[in-house]
């Protein structure tokens, strides 16, 4: 078993901006929380947190992000892109593609992307993001971008009711995945985005996004601020909101929301947490 430490993840890095200084715990509140904290106190771009166990680890809408020691990965990478706040939702669909990316290349799998920010395999989630900002006079000063995914993890760690909605890369492929090669792949693949995304390559990021999620022609169902979209999936803009084409022929675009397909439960999603934004 390779050694899950920073000198073991820094040798393999090739990279330009992500993972030049990588802080790992044995134990953390949550990633995200220490991150942040760094990223206020003026730690760098590229700066990377992981935690073999977190004892609060924080989803979306305040869930908690199930967090066992020795078999996931929990990743928080500090970014301050030059961009304004508005276009912030691009960051996180970039982070998708890179995480779908990492998946693909080291599982073999083929993921999905789940607007905006979930990961699944055969319809079960893998992994799931929860990026936070902090921007100032509509500018951002730092996204931390929070990395959660479900590497060796057995089924038998898992609640009863998330038995059925979740999975792992071990459940999905019968052995062990290298954590040390994941984290390295997942770094690999942000760092590459992320300097496509600084060329102003948002297209390119677009079309990756719209290929793994799969979602371009299908019947779907929006729940979004207290209305309910029907409409068929048209793609999806720079500023990272769902084009849908409503059965009145409109087009809706839909910032944040909650998205399900007819058989499927849904999920809130708000695309990306403005943790702290001073105006
Ligand atoms: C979700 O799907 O609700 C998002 C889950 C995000 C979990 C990751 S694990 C690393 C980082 N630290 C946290 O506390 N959360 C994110």
């Amino acid at each position: 078993m390779k050694t899950f430490s920073p000198r073991a993840i820094e040798n393999r890095l090739r990279t330009q901006i992500i993972g030049k200084k990588i802080h790992m715990f044995s134990e953390l509140d949550s990633t995200n929380s220490e991150a942040y904290r760094m990223a206020r106190e003026g730690g760098d771009e590229g700066e990377v947190v992981v935690a073999d166990r977190q004892l609060r680890g924080r989803g979306r809408l305040g869930r908690p992000w199930l967090s066992p020691p020795g078999v996931n990965l929990y990743v928080s990478i500090i970014l301050r892109p030059p961009i304004l706040v508005s276009n912030a939702p691009l960051v996180t669909l970039m982070s998708a593609v890179a995480t779908a990316k990492a998946t693909k290349v080291i599982s073999g799998l083929q993921p999905r992307i789940k607007w905006p920010n979930d990961l699944l395999i055969n319809n079960k989630k893998v992994a799931g993001l929860l990026n936070e900002m902090r921007g100032k006079a509509g500018k951002v000063e730092f996204i931390v971008l929070g990395i959660g995914i479900n590497v060796n993890m057995t089924m038998g760690l898992l609640p009863e009711e998330m038995k059925f909605t979740a999975t792992s890369l071990k459940e999905e492929l019968g052995y062990d995945i290298s954590r040390v090669e994941f984290l390295s792949a997942l770094l690999q693949e942000v760092d590459r985005e992320y300097q496509a995304f600084s060329r102003g390559e948002a297209g390119r990021i677009l079309r990756q996004w719209e290929e793994f999620s799969q979602m371009v022609g299908k019947l779907v169902e929006m729940r979004s601020f207290n209305e309910v979209i029907r409409g068929r999936v048209k793609g999806i803009d720079s500023n990272g909101s769902l084009l849908l084409s409503a059965p009145d022929g409109s087009e809706r675009r839909v910032i944040a929301g909650d998205i399900s397909q007819p058989g499927e439960s849904p999920d809130m999603k708000p695309e990306l947490d403005a943790k702290s934004f001073d105006s």
